[in-house]
């Protein structure tokens, strides 16, 4: 917990050094001042009648003070010296805790934009490795309990020093006194304290994992709510997160009742001290009535800093296991970072004329063998078909091409230069890419289209868009390109989210068109139009279609038969279809 807390403050000062040092200073300004205006009350109660000559000291410094600003030592004076204290003590306190709510908010704000871009930079696998829940929860849950953990951790700092001043204080009062009551107190409530703390970050540690696997669970069911509600599984849904959630609301009430129940058991404790130590003062110490009043008034000034104190150290216990998830994941994501744009040619823009040449490539997926020494060339405005079985790597090589996965052997080369050495970012916005699963966001259909090309004119959303035989049924949606096309465009049909996603790839003008099996669930008319809008598009850029279908292929100029890791067959489509047989027999196997 020590080392985690040292890393928080190390992150902290790094990113905040400046106005934590501000934050530091007005914290010990607020507090000398309110031990100040605690002291003021010794000259006043002398002035008032109540006797205190164990503080000669503080009334000649206390008359200094007043003489130097030219006022008489009276009770007015004295009064006003009082409330002028406690009013720029206020104030002090005030600006502190501005100043921290802003460190606080700025730090939490830095972590989530910070866990976006690493997130985002990461290569595919790290998603493929990573849940998508958990992913979420760290930069909308995760990041705050960091940021209160931060809170905790000042908090503490301010408390721990006033409790300081106050100590400090009384010693200088009535240093019999203040040792019998102080350290008694504070013994009791250390002793009291640590067993509270530690459990508290167990069960932090818990809650983070536990708040964690919830929120997997629900990402997941709600966004397969569809598949739920249609299977009729309402009941398995909610047993297995009801599950999930007993767990986390265990942790829960273990955070929320134990502070509660510790407090309680320190205000009765001090309350006891209190009185002991009373009793102990003005009958075997001898204490003046003035001086207890004033150590009463500290004590009681203390007592709520005391607890602040702990329930900030429980605070603290509770949300550090946060940073240290965050750590993880931001180490994580840096390891898998991409280098998009660091390349030697970042900023070459890709002509249409694209030569990519496959060479003898092998990508595994824990030792299973999905490509095996693969190779095949694209010339210049060619059109590429693949064609094989459900798992015979179509969707493989294509993230080998995207740079997405990176071969264990062998190289991709694009107009001679390898991938490796291309700017991915630039060489990813050349291509358009449209999948089986639709990738539509909760947004109006242009928006959507738009994606990636904000900035084209109102004609050349519809040229992309009649292009891809969309623009008339999106006309006819209530509020045209305006519509929501709601999450992941559940508002709409298959084939009509196919053909959005055409035209958003055909609106970035790419030079390489790669269609994943991407008319598969379109109806025959649609595919044909579909089908008829990209091959209008073929001698004018390079396009891989992949399908599992031949007919779908007709207009490719080379098409290869994908299987056992390589290439079965290949030809042009008449060459195919006329062993057809043979090729359907290949579709067939497994991951042939
Ligand atoms: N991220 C992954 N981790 C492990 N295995 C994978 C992963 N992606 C794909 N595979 C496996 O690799 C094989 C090829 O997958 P894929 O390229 O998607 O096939 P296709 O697109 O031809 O249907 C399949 O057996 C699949 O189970
Ligand atoms: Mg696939």
């Amino acid at each position: 917990m020590l080392s985690l807390l040292r890393q928080l403050l190390k992150d902290i000062l790094q990113k905040f050094g400046l106005k934590v040092a501000i934050l530091f200073l007005l914290m010990i300004l607020a507090g000398l001042l309110d031990g100040l205006g605690m002291i003021l009350l010794l000259p006043l109660f002398n002035l008032i009648g109540v006797t205190t000559n164990e503080v000669g000291l503080i009334h000649v410094f206390m008359e200094r003070l007043v003489s130097f600003f030219g006022f008489s030592m009276d009770i007015k004076s004295v009064v006003a010296f009082i409330i002028l204290a406690f009013l720029i003590q206020a104030l002090l306190v005030i600006t502190k805790d501005w100043l921290m709510a802003r460190v606080e908010t700025v730090y939490v704000d830095e972590w989530r934009s910070c866990l976006m871009k690493l997130f985002l930079n990461a290569s595919w696998p790290f998603f493929v490795k990573n849940k998508l829940g958990s992913l979420v929860n760290l930069i909308v849950v995760q990041t705050e309990q960091v940021g209160r953990a931060f809170f905790g951790f000042a908090e503490l700092m301010v408390a721990i020093f006033m409790v300081t001043i106050y100590v400090l204080l009384s010693f200088i009062i009535s240093w019999e006194f203040t040792f019998f009551l102080i350290t008694a107190s504070a013994l009791f409530w250390v002793i009291c304290l640590f067993p509270f703390v530690k459990l508290s970050y167990k069960s932090g540690t818990k809650y983070t994992e536990f708040l964690d696997t919830m929120q997997v669970i629900a990402t997941d069911y709600i966004s397969s709510a569809k598949l739920i509600k249609a299977t009729g599984t309402e009941k398995t849904a909610l047993n297995n997160f009801g599950k999930a959630l007993y767990k986390v609301k265990e942790e829960y009430f273990k955070a929320t009742f134990f502070p509660h129940a510790l407090k309680v058991l320190m205000e009765f404790s001090a309350i006891i001290f209190l009185c002991s130590f009373l009793l102990i003062g003005v009958k075997y110490l001898g204490v003046q009535a003035g001086v207890i009043l004033v150590l009463l008034g500290i004590f009681f000034r203390m007592v709520p800093k005391l607890f602040h104190a702990y329930s900030s150290l429980q605070l603290l216990g509770r949300f550090l296991p946060s940073f240290a998830r965050i750590s993880m994941y931001q180490c994580n994501a840096i390891t898998s970072s991409e280098n998009l744009d660091t390349r030697d040619v970042a900023t070459r823009k890709f002509s249409k004329s694209l030569d990519i040449s496959i060479d003898k490539v092998t990508v595994s997926y824990d030792k299973k063998i999905v490509l095996s020494n693969f190779s095949v060339k694209i010339p210049p405005y060619q059109t590429l078909g693949i064609i094989g079985g459900s798992g015979a790597g179509k969707t493989t090589l294509v993230d080998c091409i995207l740079g997405l996965i990176k071969p264990e052997s062998g190289q991709i080369r694009i107009n001679d230069i390898v991938l490796d050495e291309i700017s991915l970012s630039e060489w990813r916005r050349s291509i358009g890419y449209v999948t089986q699963e639709t990738v539509l966001f909760h947004d109006t259909v242009g928006a959507n289209i738009k994606w990636g090309n904000e900035d084209v004119s109102d004609s050349e959303l519809f040229d992309a868009a009649k292009k891809a035989y969309a623009h008339d049924f999106i006309q006819s949606l209530p509020n045209g390109y305006d519509t929501i096309v709601g999450d992941k465009g559940v508002c709409l049909s298959g084939g009509q989210r196919q053909r959005l996603a055409l035209a958003r790839a055909l609106l970035g003008q790419p030079a390489l068109l790669i269609f994943d099996e991407a008319t598969n669930s379109l109806d025959s008319i649609s595919e044909k139009e579909v089908l008829d809008a990209i091959y209008r598009l073929k001698m004018h850029i390079t396009i891989i279609m992949i399908s599992h279908r031949l007919s779908t292929l007709k207009n490719a100029e080379k098409i290869i038969v994908l299987g056992q890791g390589g290439i079965v067959d290949e030809g042009t489509w008449h060459d195919l279809e006329s062993r057809s047989e043979h090729i359907s027999e290949v579709l067939k196997t497994p991951g042939g």
